[in-house]
């Protein structure tokens, strides 16, 4: 065999075999296979697609190209989340205090900015001193005696994900199925969790454009995690407008701290007790959705949530001031507002575009391993539907200099659009995928 030939049958639209499948992931981790093979054959994927037998081959196969943690002799039940990606998504920074408040062992292996996405990592360290790199035997301690863990992936976990996905991100070859799922999946199955529940973006402002592709992407991640005994749900969540009001590092770790302690924008706040009640469902925490929202409120209304992420930020180095007072959190030395330009109703405020606006601010990477600046961002002040008169604010742009606000004012502005009639306001959520073992199966609306 070689990696010639399954390049080729895969362009040519062939199901590839377990062997040919193991043959190139092993061959491509270790070295054997260069990152042009590599490439051409992520393209060809991303142009033939893949069955679901072979995206369950692939995923096995990168699962078992590194480390796996068995969390089960470790805690009783672990769970996890994974977004797959979206603007302003400071959700983790919420849930995982409020279900490790409610007793739930929270183990999260987190990524960091790609792209127009922003990434946990990136945000959680614009508290001075919290680091992610954390070892394997950290991890599980801290699993143990803090009950909820923020770590970056090992080298070691699902290697071949690592390889691939910096390879796809500058390839075009991010935006296929089987490769999103696969890369996905084999990072959540391999850190051990038992219960995952994914939150699936889909619009403008993610890789899944439309809610039918989002939800096939969605039941195959839920039909990989069963197979590999999981208790999977996957919630669909809009993202053409940015989840919340803040888009920046900084700025979204103070609105994740308002949301824990009960003051945060309610659609922000309301996006995380979703999720948060699904994960206390999935792991029979709560009788029902409805129990889970309730327990979740409860843990913001009584401080323990927040108690959670105090101890998660401080058993991790952070400087647990900055959470206590997040006026301490990095500022921008131009902080200005961008008014509304008309009179009448928000109709759109492309996810996409603010994300690239922060990321030109600074507040993302343009490649790997760029520095970030953690104090710019933009903060949304209306979302879609919002009446909207002629003047009044608009967006926050937190800039370095007067031309960087200059220049992200003017690209937040063609971002927007007001319209003159009514306009109606967007989902959270658009449906519910229960795996079998959730419940029947189906496709609930949200
Ligand atoms: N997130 C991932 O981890 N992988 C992808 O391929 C896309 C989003």
């Amino acid at each position: 065999m070689n990696a010639v030939d399954v390049i080729e049958k895969k362009r040519d639209g062939h199901e590839l075999t377990e062997a040919e499948i193991r043959f190139f992931i092993e061959g491509f981790t270790r070295g054997d296979i260069p990152d042009y093979q590599a490439s051409a054959w992520a393209m060809a994927v991303l142009l033939r697609g893949m069955t679901e037998r072979e995206t369950f081959l692939l995923t096995q196969a990168m699962v078992e190209s590194g480390e796996q943690i068995d969390l089960s002799d470790v805690v009783d039940y672990a769970v996890d989340k994974h977004s797959t990606g979206g603007v302003g998504d400071k959700t983790t920074l919420v849930v995982e205090p409020i279900v490790a408040a409610q007793g739930l062992r929270v183990g999260k292996m987190s990524g960091r900015g790609l792209s127009f996405t922003g990434g946990t990592l990136d945000k959680m360290e614009s508290i001075a001193g919290f680091h992610s790199d954390l070892t394997t035997g950290e991890f599980i301690r801290q699993l143990r005696e803090v009950g909820l863990v923020l770590s970056g992936q090992t080298a070691e976990m699902a290697p071949a994900d690592g390889k691939l996905y910096s390879l796809r991100d500058v390839t075009g070859t991010v935006p296929s199925l089987p490769l999103i799922a696969a890369s996905v999946m084999s990072k959540k199955l391999a850190s051990g969790a038992q219960a995952i529940v994914l939150d699936v973006k889909v619009g403008l402002g993610a890789f899944m454009q439309s809610v039918k592709e989002a939800e096939r992407l969605a039941r195959l991640m839920v039909r990989i995690g069963e197979q590999a005994d999981r208790r999977m749900v996957a919630l669909l969540s809009d993202m053409n407008q940015p989840l919340g009001r803040g888009v920046g590092n900084a700025l979204e770790v103070r609105e994740a701290i308002d949301t824990l302690r009960g003051e945060g924008p309610e659609d922000f706040k309301e996006h995380s007790v979703e999720i948060a009640a699904h994960l206390l469902v999935v792991a029979d925490r709560a009788e029902s959705v409805e129990d889970g929202r309730a327990q979740a409120h409860e843990a913001i209304g009584r401080g323990t949530a927040f108690e959670k992420f105090l101890l998660l930020v401080e058993a991790q180095g952070g400087d647990r001031a900055m959470v206590e007072n997040p006026s301490l959190l990095p500022r921008a030395n131009v902080v200005q507002t961008v008014h509304a330009t008309r009179s009448g109703y928000v109709a759109q405020v492309d996810a996409r575009e603010v994300g690239l606006t922060v990321v030109e601010l600074g507040g993302g990477r343009l490649k790997k391993g760029d520095p970030i600046d953690h104090a710019v961002g933009v903060e949304v002040l209306r979302n879609v539907g919002d009446p909207i008169e002629a003047g009044e604010p608009l967006f926050i742009v937190h800039a370095r200099t007067p031309a960087d606000f200059d220049a992200a004012a003017a690209r937040v502005h063609a971002a927007h659009r007001i319209e003159e009639e009514p306009v109606p306001t967007l989902p959270l959520f658009h449906a519910t995928i229960l795996g079998e073992s959730s419940e029947a199966g189906s496709m609930a609306d949200a």
